[in-house]
């Protein structure tokens, strides 16, 4: 039996995770039998080196090997992709047509994402599954094929199952043996390898220095979610590759790079050393702030249009005490030790705004509202051409280390020169 380890260096799958080696020994494993597998994971896991390496060490590895795309062909024309149609089975068959089950009789199928596969189409499937008979569209002659199905999903099979979009009892027959591949954040030790890959194989595509992460960045690598997996750690390692000047790549530029590592992904604010005069820990201060803030404008939006739908602000008052509560607190003392302790944890220079104590809204509602959203946007502004400003300056004006540093696109940095004038 070939080893994991030659398996991985002929597929080139990097990694040395336990439970991914443990998928490649069970696809190793259920190779030579005709078993049907079904391969789970996210999406990007790396699902579809799997079905190749069963075909390949099993006895029909001479025979055909076709991948198909479920998700990707519609759903009128999937029957007979599959199994084929008569001549003038539909307008347009001009002629008889084999389909995928005939051509690949004695090898192997792989339906990739096969959760979408239509109701229909999974009938015809079970039956192929169960005694090797299929028909063609337009056809009531049955014909009988030898072909062995490895299918892949990301979806939860269960769910569809349970919403009747997947026949539970397909679903049985296609994972006889099913082998999940873990998520990437739970390789934890596979993420900088991968990375380490990816840079490699980019600076060598585009003929330059392979990008190096300083310790910071690869702590961020490895705390970040990668909700696609490896697909986005290559795509990540590739922009990171071509866009930046610098060869050493810093935890602001990654940064730059991550979707919402701002929010749940970053390591947390609270009880983190930080640096004197430290840029990315500023700006992670802000999206807490900025995020904390949006909720507060939501509940604050609610409010008021309670009290234009009611005009009533006593009834109103009444029936929202808990939303007043939450934005304004129990009375002004709670405000005031929460505003503090807020502003110890994140350790602002100053208080970032003066939230208006409003118990009894004013008799113009309409003031209200605008007074706090404008207060709030201004100094959101501020802050932002603030910040803005003082990262061009540092960077001597060069817009591509400025939005690096920043964590947003050179766009996005140049429409905000544009707007703020600056
Ligand atoms: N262990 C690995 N080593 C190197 N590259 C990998 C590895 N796993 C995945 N990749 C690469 O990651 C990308 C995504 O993998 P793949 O297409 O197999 O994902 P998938 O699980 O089929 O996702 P989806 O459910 O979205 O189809 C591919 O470019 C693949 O080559
Ligand atoms: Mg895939």
């Amino acid at each position: 039996m070939e080893s994991i380890q030659s398996i991985k260096q002929r597929f080139e799958i990097i990694g040395n995770d336990v439970k991914l080696n443990r998928a490649i020994e069970k696809a190793i494993q259920v190779a030579p039998t005709d078993i049907s597998v079904l391969v789970t994971g996210e999406s990007g896991v790396g699902k579809e080196a799997l079905p190749k390496i069963i075909h390949s060490l099993s006895h029909r590895k001479h025979a055909k090997y076709i991948a198909v795309n479920c998700g990707a062909i519609p759903e009128g024309t999937i029957d007979s992709e599959l199994f084929g149609h008569e001549k003038g089975a539909f307008t347009g068959a001009t002629a008889t047509r084999s389909g995928y089950f005939e051509v690949a009789d004695g090898g192997t199928i792989f339906l990739d994402e096969v959760g979408e596969l239509p109701l229909t189409t999974q009938v015809r499937l079970l039956r192929v599954l169960e005694n090797g008979e299929f028909l063609k569209v337009g056809s009531s002659q049955v014909q009988k094929t030898d072909v062995r199905i490895v299918a892949a999903t990301n979806i939860n099979m269960f769910e569809a199952i349970k919403k009747e979009k997947f026949r539970e009892d397909l679903y049985y027959r296609l994972s006889t043996v099913e082998i999940n591949i873990p998520p990437l954040r739970e390789r934890k030790e596979d993420i900088h390898l991968l990375f380490r890959k990816f840079a490699s194989d980019f600076g060598q595509k585009y003929k330059m220095p392979t990008i190096r992460l300083d310790d910071d960045a690869v702590q961020l690598l490895l705390k970040y979610r990668w909700p696609g997996n490896i697909r986005q750690l290559r795509n990540i390692a590739e922009q990171v590759s071509v866009l930046e000047e610098s060869r050493l790549i810093t935890l602001a530029t990654l940064n730059g790079y991550l979707p919402n590592s701002s929010n749940s992904n970053l390591p947390a604010v609270v009880g983190k050393e930080k640096k004197e005069g430290d840029f990315s820990t500023e700006r992670e201060i802000l999206y807490k702030v900025l995020f904390d803030m949006k909720g507060d404008l939501n509940d604050l939006k609610k409010l008021t249009l309670e009290l234009l739908k009611h005009n009533d602000s006593e009834k109103v008052q009444e029936e929202n005490e808990n939303l007043i509560r939450k934005i304004y607190g129990d009375d002004e003392e709670d405000y005031t030790e929460q505003e503090e302790s807020t502003n110890k944890i994140l350790q602002l220079p100053e208080p970032y705004s003066e939230k208006p104590i409003v118990k009894t809204p004013p008799v113009d509602k309409y003031d209200f509202a605008e007074e706090i959203q404008e207060e709030e946007t201004l100094s959101l502004q501020d802050k932002e051409i603030e910040l803005i400003k003082k990262s061009l300056e540092r960077n001597k004006g060069k817009r591509k280390a400025a939005s690096a540093e920043l964590g947003i696109s050179e766009r996005t940095l140049y429409r905000k020169i544009k707007q703020y004038d600056l």
